[in-house]
């Protein structure tokens, strides 16, 4: 499992590790499946994703019940007595060696949690050849996926290794700046370099964001705004989801997250805020819901905000 923060890298780092192994490597891009998606879009991924590796796999493939070899492209029939199983397709990697990526994998849960489960559960029991890197950035959401703390999920109390990574050190990030902008062969004053570093927190994602647009020649002020208007979209989104609706509760994350980001680092401090805000009070287990639900999705933990790009795009939501 790699878990860490939006922007942290962990998509990159998969890519690399990836691209070093002696295998056939399948990533799965979990996040571009929608809310409720269904079982042929589901498949869709996975014969994507066999589909760019063809040259290796068609061998295995052939025979496949539920698999076909369009062209340069692999069909897998989702439904009907001719479907193809995860678990079949699973086996039939098995006779390689093979490293299947989910990359956002917490996406999966709903609304086929089982059978991407179960599939999953299978290669860990019978295909000794397959290995399994589920990466995501709302990492509670990914441990509730794999059922680490619920005795029913097929996944429960299995072993699993976690590389949690975590954003560069202050130095590491102006290191990181001076060397890209060499690459570039731009100069670039200290006093901005070293301003990027603070204000984009070692998030790599971020500093990579603030460089490019900064070796273009706009100044740091308007490049944190273009970044603030991107966290704050992907706030709201958040918000819009399925989970935060209807609109009650919208509006109490909407004053949560406000309130967070204005300084609120207390229990107390919080539901006086809130009362503030919504014009009334909340119960604690209320608060303590939404609290753990915004640590679930790796936006906030302690109070506070794990990245000060989403803080300040917080301060816009009132
Ligand atoms: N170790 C690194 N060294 C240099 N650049 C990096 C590193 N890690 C990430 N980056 C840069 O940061 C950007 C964001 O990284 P990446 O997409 O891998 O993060 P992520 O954690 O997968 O993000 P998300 O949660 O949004 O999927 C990449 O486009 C890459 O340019
Ligand atoms: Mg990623």
């Amino acid at each position: 499992m790699i878990s860490g923060i939006r922007r942290i890298g962990k998509t990159s780092v998969l890519n690399v590790a990836l691209s070093e192994v002696n295998a056939v490597t399948l990533i799965i891009d979990c996040r571009t499946l929608r809310p409720n998606y269904s079982r042929a879009e589901l498949y869709s991924l996975f014969s994507e994703a066999l589909s760019s590796r063809l040259d290796r796999v068609v061998d295995l493939l052939r025979g496949l019940r539920g698999a076909s070899i369009m062209g340069s492209g692999v069909e897998l029939r989702w439904r009907g007595r001719d479907s193809v199983s995860l678990a079949d397709l699973l086996d039939r990697l098995n006779s390689r060696r093979a490293v299947i990526a989910l990359d956002e994998a917490q996406r999966l849960r709903r609304p086929l949690s089982t059978e991407a489960r179960d599939a999953i559960a299978h290669a860990y029991d019978y295909d000794r050849n397959v290995s399994l890197v589920l990466t995501g950035s709302e990492a509670g959401l990914l441990y509730d996926f794999i059922g680490l703390k619920d005795e029913s999920s097929p996944l429960y109390g299995r072993y699993f290794r976690e590389v949690r990574l975590e954003r560069f050190s202050r130095g590491q990030s102006v290191e990181f700046l001076r060397r890209g902008f060499d690459e570039l062969g731009v100069e670039v004053s200290d006093d901005v370099i070293e301003g990027i570093a603070e204000y984009f927190d070692g998030i790599p994602g971020w500093l990579t964001f603030a460089g490019l647009r900064v070796a273009e020649g706009r100044g740091l002020e308007d490049v944190r705004e273009e970044a603030v208007k991107v966290a704050e979209g992907e706030l709201l989104d958040l918000l819009r989801s399925r989970a935060f609706t209807p609109e009650v509760t919208y509006r109490r994350y909407r004053a949560l997250l406000s309130c967070i980001a204005r300084g609120s680092d207390s229990w107390g401090k919080v539901m006086s805020c809130l009362g503030q805000e919504l014009g009334s009070t909340l119960s604690s287990s209320v608060l303590d819901n939404m609290l753990r639900t915004l640590e679930r999705l790796s936006i906030v933990k302690d109070y506070r905000f794990l990245d000060n790009v989403y803080r300040e795009a917080a301060l816009r939501l009132r």
